[in-house]
């Protein structure tokens, strides 16, 4: 039977892109820069269908009955090349589903590597940024492996700043729930760019700190990069609170990581964190202090799971 199996990584922003300038197409209104994870992996399987239904799929062993989250993209996709998918899309993560760990930009850039594998096709990387946009806002730049950058001035172009190779950092991601977020990113996006009166500022502020985290990974300065990660961070969160009605994604663990991250720096320390839309806290440190740093935030009983990783690849066809 014919099937093709592909697998990629979801990626951190650390300048991060919160409101669309189009909702149809799922366009972001601003550029952002991010680092792919590697042990966290979404994994897609696409197969000959074995029911009578046109198209099935199913996440994390789960048949869905809202395909709304993979149609956009399916649907660019097959009218581009005429593919008529009588096929099964079997989607699963080693990680928890639609809980602030980027999923969704695995997920899709998984399906659309498995797609163009599926069906032999040779998709620029302008398609694939656009199929992989009309799933996530933030799925292509799980395209590439190490730090991105995605460019919204440039048709969202993707490039690469640095490796994997070229900067050895771990990152420790603190689960502090698991619990799927009670309101989805676009949905709470949408009403961010409505409401919230710092929204403006936050459009403005973006290239500044588009143009110095790109200078600060550069360098390799892991401190620098966080002033500005941090500061980018806590400026989307201060939107989404300022949101009416307001929204929050962090809960009280999260404050407490972020305090420890602090406390660890201010000893020395070179580490810094960065949240998304979800409450699990995402710590950026160098390698040779992750074990440190981890035992502490352990030590203190504050997250009941952390997950080791580093940075991850592009992704790839089994
Ligand atoms: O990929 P989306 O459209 O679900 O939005 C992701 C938004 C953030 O993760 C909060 C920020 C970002 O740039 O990844």
């Amino acid at each position: 039977m014919k099937e093709a199996i592909s697998i990629a990584h979801p990626n951190f922003a650390l300048v991060k892109y919160w409101g669309k300038n189009d909702t149809e197409e799922n366009q972001p209104a601003m550029s952002s820069v991010s680092v792919t994870i590697d042990s966290l992996i979404s994994k897609t399987k696409i197969s000959e269908k074995s029911s009578s239904k046109y198209l099935k799929w199913s996440l994390n062993g789960r048949e869905q009955n809202d395909l709304s989250r993979i149609l956009p993209t399916i649907n660019y996709l097959s009218n581009l090349y005429g593919t008529e998918n009588n096929i099964q899309i079997e989607s699963s993560n080693n990680f928890p589903t639609a809980a602030g760990l980027a999923s969704s930009a695995s997920g899709i850039a998984s399906l659309v590597t498995a797609f163009e594998r599926y069906y032999d096709l040779h998709l620029t990387m302008e398609e694939k940024i656009k199929a992989c946009i009309l799933g996530s806002g933030s799925a292509p730049r799980s395209l590439l492996g190490g730090f991105v950058l995605m460019n919204h001035l440039d048709h969202f172009r993707c490039s690469q700043i640095l490796e994997r190779s070229e900067w050895h950092l771990n990152i420790l991601v603190c689960i502090t729930s698991n619990d799927e977020k009670n309101i989805s990113s676009r949905d709470a996006m949408e009403i961010s760019r409505k409401t919230s009166p710092n929204y403006e500022e936050w459009l403005d502020i973006n290239s500044l700190h588009i143009k110095q985290a790109i200078r600060y990974i550069k360098a390799k300065d892991l401190l620098g990069l966080g002033k500005v990660a941090e500061e980018n961070c806590d400026f989307m969160h201060k939107v989404i609170n300022s949101s009416v009605p307001s929204i929050t994604y962090k809960n009280r663990m999260t404050e407490m990581c972020i305090e420890t991250v602090k406390q660890l720096r201010d000893r020395g320390h070179q580490l810094f964190y960065t949240v998304d839309a979800g409450p699990q806290v995402k710590i950026i440190c160098e390698q040779k202090t992750s074990k440190i740093i981890k035992d502490a935030i352990l030590r203190q009983a504050i997250v009941p799971q952390i997950i080791d990783a580093s940075i991850g690849m592009p992704p790839q066809s089994l």
